[in-house]
């Protein structure tokens, strides 16, 4: 790979060096003074790769904390829970959090090592501040302009094990894309953008460790720009990130929005749906609620085009007749016939019955039609249900009520039993466009409690 600027080492040579004999750092030490005290030969274009840990001390982020292990996780667990704005991810004791700053980690940073037994560290409260004052305090007292990267450790989805990454930095540029370049085989390096920020803080853990004493390292040879970038720069923004939810978060929220998910859909893409795809939706909305274990419902998908054909041709022809017999004009007969087109165009068509088996008989008239309602209510939750089983496999629909107006031909052209009732037509196809759920109905008015 060749690298264009000179904020690489570009095959050049690097040289990672740990700062020692460091003190102890405390509220109100200065870590330049220290700095320049145990490394003196501190020079211009150095990288200073610090832990984050040194600041919560200096910048009083360290929370005393009881020394007997329950007391000291329960204050722990509270501690993650004020640092965090979400949780991400749980399991068993691990917390994946996302603090204030967007940074997603375990515990929200909230850390016990490598500090006194009687005290947790909080992650500095803006560390690309905190980086930006180190730099110029250091150039003001030992005249060297340095960059600084200010890192904390963290594990990586998808990896084990876990990396220091930058969580706060001055004096450098963050991330090195390659848009645009071509690597040593002619490859367009598209998608490439570097993050030099984490990599230079990976590095400097090389000699620091993670059992103090070494917080500090310098790497010398990367020549780094400053273009006014932040370690901050690095959290991806919410919107571009594909798995921005942790798994609970996603499946809560897929739950919660199904229903918003349904829309009528009046323009689909051509192309016919899986039978797979059908199958598991009309499976899913035969599972909806039924009197007395009953199925009130059938769904009949018209397969063969000459059937549907012959079956939407024959209920025009009804509904011409009904409107004629209406003294309609022939522009409205003409117009309200054009409103059936969807069924011939749907890439789908499935029309659901009622189908009153197992319904109850009574001897009065009253009794079996209130078990008819209750038989077609049933009905029409399991299309409901259909529509909401093939929305939230991104399949489009739109219940047209035509064929109620037609039975007799349904039934005749369909060669269906003479007690299946038509209710209505559903159109079925991929949405032209898609669509975000929906928000939520207003309920003013709707919703009556007594
Ligand atoms: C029983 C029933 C019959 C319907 N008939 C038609 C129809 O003939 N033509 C049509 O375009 N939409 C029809 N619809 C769809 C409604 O117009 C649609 O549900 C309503 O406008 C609300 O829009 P939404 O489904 O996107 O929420 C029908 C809906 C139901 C429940």
């Amino acid at each position: 790979m060749t690298r264009a600027v000179t904020d690489h080492a570009a095959g050049g040579e690097l040289s990672i060096r740990p700062v020692l004999g460091l003190g102890e750092f405390g509220p109100g030490i200065d870590i330049a003074t220290e700095l320049r005290r145990a490394a003196p030969w501190l020079a211009d274009g150095d990288v200073v790769v610090a832990t984050s840990k040194i600041f919560s001390k200096v910048e009083n982020r360290m929370v005393a904390a009881p020394t007997d292990p329950d007391e000291r996780d329960a204050l722990r667990r509270k501690l993650v829970e004020q640092e965090s704005v979400r949780v991400l991810a749980r399991r068993n004791r691990t917390l994946i959090t996302e603090n204030r700053n967007g940074l997603i980690q375990a515990a929200a940073g909230v850390d016990g090592s490598n500090v006194a037994a009687d005290e947790l560290a909080l992650l500095p409260e803006d560390p690309d501040a905190s980086a930006a004052r180190l730099r110029s305090r250091i150039e003001e007292i030992a005249g060297v302009r340095v960059a600084v990267v200010i890192t904390d450790t963290m594990g990586r989805a998808w990896r084990n094990g876990q990396t220091d990454v930058a969580i706060g930095s001055a004096g450098l540029r963050v991330s090195h894309p390659y848009d645009g370049s071509t690597d040593a085989h002619g490859n367009p390096l598209v998608v490439t953008d570097i993050a030099v920020a984490d990599e230079i803080a990976a590095a400097g853990d090389l000699v620091k460790g993670k059992l103090g004493g070494v917080p500090v390292a310098v790497i010398r040879g990367l020549h780094p720009v400053d273009d006014g970038s932040r370690a901050a720069d690095l959290v991806r923004p919410a919107d571009d990130d594909l798995f921005r939810l942790g798994t609970a978060e996603a499946i809560e929220q897929g739950r919660r929005e199904a229903l918003l998910t349904r829309r009528s859909v009046r323009t689909f893409a051509p192309g016919a749906i899986e039978a797979e795809v059908m199958h598991a939706a009309f499976a899913d909305a035969l599972t909806a609620p039924a009197p007395h274990h009953t199925h009130p419902v059938r769904f009949v998908w018209v397969r063969s085009p000459q059937r549907r054909l012959q079956l939407l041709d024959e209920m025009a022809q009804a509904w011409r007749t009904d409107l004629e017999g209406d003294a309609k004009s022939p522009e409205s007969v003409s117009k309200r016939l054009r409103r059936g087109q969807i069924l011939y165009d749907a890439p789908e068509l499935v029309i659901p019955f009622l189908v009153p088996e197992g319904a109850h008989d009574y001897p009065d008239a009253r009794r079996n039609a209130a078990e008819h309602t209750m038989f077609t209510v049933a009905a029409g939750g399991a299309v409901s249900a259909l529509l909401v089983a093939l929305s939230v496999r991104e399949v489009g629909s739109c219940w047209i009520g035509s064929t109620i107006f037609a039975p007799d031909v349904v039934r005749r052209v369909l060669e269906l039993d003479d007690r299946w009732e038509p209710l209505g037509a559903i159109a079925v196809g991929r949405p032209l466009s898609a669509a975000r759920p929906r928000p939520p109905a207003d309920t003013a008015g709707l919703v009556i409690e007594r």
